[in-house]
């Protein structure tokens, strides 16, 4: 079945009316606009629930149960537990608090990988954090071409001695899907723990962590349609074990009272669910039939939809694939077809050109797009890119259309 993007337009006041974008939105993967789902639940909830939540008077015990319905759906559509589930200010801050949980987890002796195609989030904190605790950083390092990650290669480099193994579901520069599959499975013959970072690659499918096998996936809700907050999952088996970094009164059993010390943003964690009233109209709207009548199938809806997008995505993709492949001067990380673990994601350099310029000419041509390292230098600098310039980067979702593409050929054939 084919995605039917004026449909899905039709839900972004950022593709209509007065509020309408004046160009081709190719920044996607930076921040992705909200649907209008979230906007209502964000404005509701201001307009009339905007009080301490949990207290004994209307607004309130309004408040506090949208809170929990929002932790209680997302759960639902991740294939989680609501106690594994919680909202934080962002995923830098959430991978930053899990961090320092490890800090008083590991000892001397340990070892913790982490990768070099990572977002910073998925590495600063987190070797700081193991060179504190006295345990030893390991590094997989990906392909100096492409800037892919082999999974063979972490399974030469893991031993009994390995605690944790962090890597992100896709890299925000190279847009390809890691195999996590084959990541989980390393992991599990030395009974490591895995943390995938979901950020880049959870705006185009709404996974379902526990068929993953990962033990902690985080992703940033305000890169999926929603609200600026960061979602964080922390599976029983690990959440039991680490040490709690929220307040010595609050509880030990739940992601929020244990692992997220920040006092909640009421009013966006009780609007984070709206996102997922977008999908579930998105689903029904392309024929999806719910599994058990009477109660939301937001799992279903997620995976049904996240399959709509991704044969989009790849459709809208490839032409500009096809294209850049023909243009000797340039390069681009990531995989060279819209196979089906592309994201619609390109960072590309140009010889001679400067990534800061060409992205000013792109912008100038309506061609939205940004330039930078976006927090992911370390990748640059192993594939041989200009760390500090970056490259120019296109990043699309679903709600972009073969118009937009075909513009951003014609701009770059024009500027290339
Ligand atoms: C892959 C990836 N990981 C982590 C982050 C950090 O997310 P946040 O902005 O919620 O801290 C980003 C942000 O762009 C990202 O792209």
């Amino acid at each position: 079945m084919k995605l039917d993007v004026d449909f899905v337009r039709q839900h972004f006041p950022a593709f209509n009316g007065d509020t309408k974008i004046d160009g081709h939105f190719l920044d996607a993967a930076a921040g992705s606009y909200p649907c209008q789902q979230t906007i209502d639940a964000l404005t509701g909830f201001y307009l009339y629930n905007k009080v301490q939540p949990g207290n004994p008077y209307p607004e309130s015990q309004r408040a506090m149960t949208q809170m929990v319905s929002s932790r209680e759906r997302w759960a639902q559509a991740l294939n989680v537990q609501p106690h594994e589930l919680d909202f934080g200010p962002s995923t830098t801050q959430n991978l930053y608090v899990v961090a320092s949980a490890f800090r008083d987890l590991l000892v001397p002796g340990d070892e913790v990988v982490v990768t070099n195609q990572d977002h910073e989030s998925n590495n600063g904190a987190m070797r700081r954090a193991v060179k504190d605790a006295g345990a030893t950083l390991v590094e997989w390092q990906v392909d100096t071409e492409s800037g892919l990650l082999d999974p063979e290669q972490l399974a030469l480099i893991v031993s009994n001695k390995t605690k944790l193994i962090c890597f992100p579901h896709s890299s925000n520069l190279a847009g390809t899907r890691n195999d996590v599959e084959r990541v989980v499975e390393i992991a599990k013959t030395i009974d490591a723990f895995t943390l995938c970072d979901g950020v880049s690659y959870a705006p185009h499918e709404i996974p379902d962590v526990d068929l993953m096998g990962v033990d902690i996936y985080l992703f940033s809700l305000y890169k999926v349609y929603s609200v600026h907050q960061g979602l964080l999952v922390i599976r029983e088996r690990l959440l039991a074990q680490l040490p709690k970094q929220g307040h010595f009164f609050k509880s030990a059993l739940t992601v929020g009272e244990k692992m997220i010390p920040a006092g909640p943003d009421h009013a966006q964690v009780a609007a984070a669910g709206g996102v997922l009233d977008y999908i579930m109209s998105l689903a029904l709207h392309h024929g999806f039939e719910p599994a058990s009548s009477g109660q939301e199938d937001l799992a279903g809806a997620s995976r049904f939809v996240s399959e709509l997008w991704h044969v989009h995505e790849r459709t809208i993709l490839a032409p500009l694939l096809d294209y850049l492949n023909t243009r000797q001067s340039v390069r681009y990380l990531g995989a060279r077809t819209a196979n089906n673990d592309r994201c619609p994601l390109v960072t590309f350099s140009a010889v001679d050109r400067d990534p800061a310029e060409l992205t000013k000419a792109l912008c100038e041509r309506k061609i939205l797009c940004c330039t930078s390292h976006c927090y992911a230098p370390r990748l640059l600098e192993a594939v041989g890119m200009d760390a500090q310039k970056g490259g120019v980067r296109f990043s699309m979702a679903h709600f972009n259309n073969a118009d937009d593409v075909s513009a951003t050929i014609a701009a770059l054939d024009e500027l290339l």
